[in-house]
This record gives C-alpha cells, structure tokens and sequence, in this order.
C-alpha cells in the first residue's frame, strides 16, 4: 500500500503541536493536518515566521482554519516554559505532539548561551523539556501520541558520555549531528517505557523522512548537486511523520520512514541495535533531567 494523505482520518477536534512547523517538513506536515481539520499549533523560534506559516496556511485552505503560532525557541529553557504556559493556559488537551525542529549539520562546533552543543540542545534536550512540560496534558488526552521525528544520522551518532558537548574532541558535524538523532530515538523509547509505566495510554512513535528536498538541502558543490538529484520532494518526506501521527494502526515504538531508505511512501524503519541499549537509555534521560531541570 501506498499510505498517503488520502489515508490521514479526520482530525476534527484533536490538537496537535508541531515544532519547526514554519517550514521544510514541519509546514508540509502542518498544512496536511491542517487540511484534516487538526487544532494546529505552530511552535517556532520567530514569531513573525510562524505568522507568515499561519497566513500561509489559511491562504492555501480557508480563513476559519483552526491555527495559531506560538513562539518556542528549543534552545531557550524559558522560552520552553513560557510556550507550555500560554499552552495550558489556552488548551485541556493535546492529542498529538509531532517534535520536528532541528539543525542539521552545522558546520562548526556550536554552543548555546547555557555552554550546550547546538545539535543536542535543540534536536534533544529542547523536544525533552517540551515534552516533559507537556506531560500532564498528554496524560490527561486519551490515546495522546508523540512522535520524534529522527535520521538515518542515527547510526553515525554513538553518544559519548564523556564529552557530549565535544570540548575535548576533535569536532565532527555527521557525528554530532547523529548524537542527537540517537538521543531522539532512545527518547521515544524512553518516553514509551514512562507511559507505561505509569499506565497512561499515550504513545510515543518515531520517524524520519530519508533524504527530502527541504531548503537545509540546497547546499553547494557536489554534496548539494547529489542532494538536489537524490533527495524527494517535501510532501513525500513528509508521510512517514504524518503517517506515525494519525494512522490508526500505529502501535508503540512504530518507526516509519520511506520504503527504500532515503526515497519512497512510508513504510516500517529500522531502529539501529544500538537504540536497543537500557543502560544508555537510563544514563541519557537522567542527564536530560539533570540538564534541563525538569522531571517528568
Ligand atoms: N530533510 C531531510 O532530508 C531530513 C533527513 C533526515 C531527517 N530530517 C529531520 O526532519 C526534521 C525536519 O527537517 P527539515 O529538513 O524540514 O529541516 P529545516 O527545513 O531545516 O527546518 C528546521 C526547522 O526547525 C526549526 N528550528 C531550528 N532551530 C530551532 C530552535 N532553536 N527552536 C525552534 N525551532 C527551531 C527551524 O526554524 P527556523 O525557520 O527559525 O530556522 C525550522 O522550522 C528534522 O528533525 C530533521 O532532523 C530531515
């Protein structure tokens, strides 16, 4: 089967937040939902682009579409708590949480203002504080999801404990950069193993969208060359997230991404065995409690 958007079920009703919800992926997956009558919530670092995306939005489908923007900036643990404030403030549920943003191979090794690299703080620890202060509206949202959207950059990424902020070693971007995707994925596993054991009903599933044509792709020389002619158009990299929010049939842990890998409609990922670990699964939720100050 060829799961497409055809397939997304009516969302009249449910509330979904996205990061990163401005642009690449994150807006094609908005607008989708958008389309499926989703209460959209935008959360993105610049206000004025979540309320182009939203203008965006009610241009392509209608103005009484139900979709704000709130400012979120994953980096910025205020800004974290001042997003789930005006949230709770504003809604008593939220069905479907889709943590999308990242950066993406930044070039040189960088640091947040709290001395974090720039890759872990935004792609992990930032989605970790957001989830873990959204917690209590997911437990109380039946059947809530979470879904993580992460890389085949996972398997470059090996999490060392001794310097995950890469001070003492030489840096390297595919590597930090796929640090943070693993930290996505033994999350969702992490966050599955918490709604169980408190006996909530939500469920945490991932994704990754293989190779797809976003702007962060048009780079220069020959790696952006091959991009452009490898990568797939947007609406297609953006099923395999789409498909883990609203397919009724996802189960726990589900990890979708394109049938052949980097290209292709959705289909059932492989998670690297090393996601399999319990033991840094433990190590790197403590450290996220520890770094961001919240505990779920
Ligand atoms: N495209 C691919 O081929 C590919 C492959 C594998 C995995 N992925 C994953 O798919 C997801 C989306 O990728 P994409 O290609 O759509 O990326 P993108 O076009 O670069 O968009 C990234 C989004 O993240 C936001 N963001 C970055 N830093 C943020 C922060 N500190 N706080 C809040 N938002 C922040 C950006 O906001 P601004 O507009 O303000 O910068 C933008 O909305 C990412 O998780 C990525 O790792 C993509």
């Amino acid at each position: 089967m060829n799961w497409n958007t055809q397939h997304i079920p009516d969302q009249t009703g449910k509330v979904v937040i996205i990061t990163g919800g401005n642009r690449g992926l994150g807006f094609e997956i908005s607008l989708q939902l958008a389309k499926k009558n989703a209460i959209l919530i935008i959360a993105c670092r610049s206000a004025q682009k979540g309320k182009e995306a939203v203008e965006k939005i009610k241009q392509q489908l209608h103005n009484n579409i139900d979709v704000v923007t709130i400012p979120l900036d994953l980096t910025d643990l205020k800004s974290i708590h001042n997003f789930a404030s005006i949230f709770n403030q504003t809604y008593s549920r939220l069905d479907i949480l889709i943590n999308n943003a990242a950066v993406v191979n930044l070039k040189n090794r960088t640091i947040t203002p709290t001395g974090l690299e720039m890759h872990m703080a935004t792609n992990h620890y930032g989605h970790f504080a957001l989830t873990g202060l959204l917690y209590p509206v997911l437990k109380n949202t039946p059947d809530a999801r979470v879904v993580t959207m992460s890389s085949g950059g996972h398997k470059f990424g090996d999490l060392n404990f001794d310097d995950l902020n890469w001070e003492r070693r030489p840096y390297h971007r595919t590597k930090s950069y796929g640090d943070s995707k693993l930290a996505n994925l033994f999350f969702a596993r992490s966050l599955q193993h918490k709604f169980d054991s408190d006996g909530i009903s939500a469920i945490s599933v991932a994704a990754h969208p293989g190779l797809t044509a976003t702007e962060r792709q048009q780079t220069k020389g020959i790696g952006g060359w091959l991009s452009k002619k490898m990568a797939q158009p947007v609406w297609k990299g953006a099923l395999p997230a789409l498909r883990a929010a609203t397919d009724p049939h996802v189960q726990p842990l589900d990890y979708y991404g394109p049938r052949y890998g980097i290209s292709g409609y959705p289909s059932f990922a492989k998670m690297d065995k090393k996601t399999l670990d319990k033991d840094t699964a433990k190590h790197l939720w403590n450290i996220s409690e520890q770094v961001t100050g919240i505990y779920f």
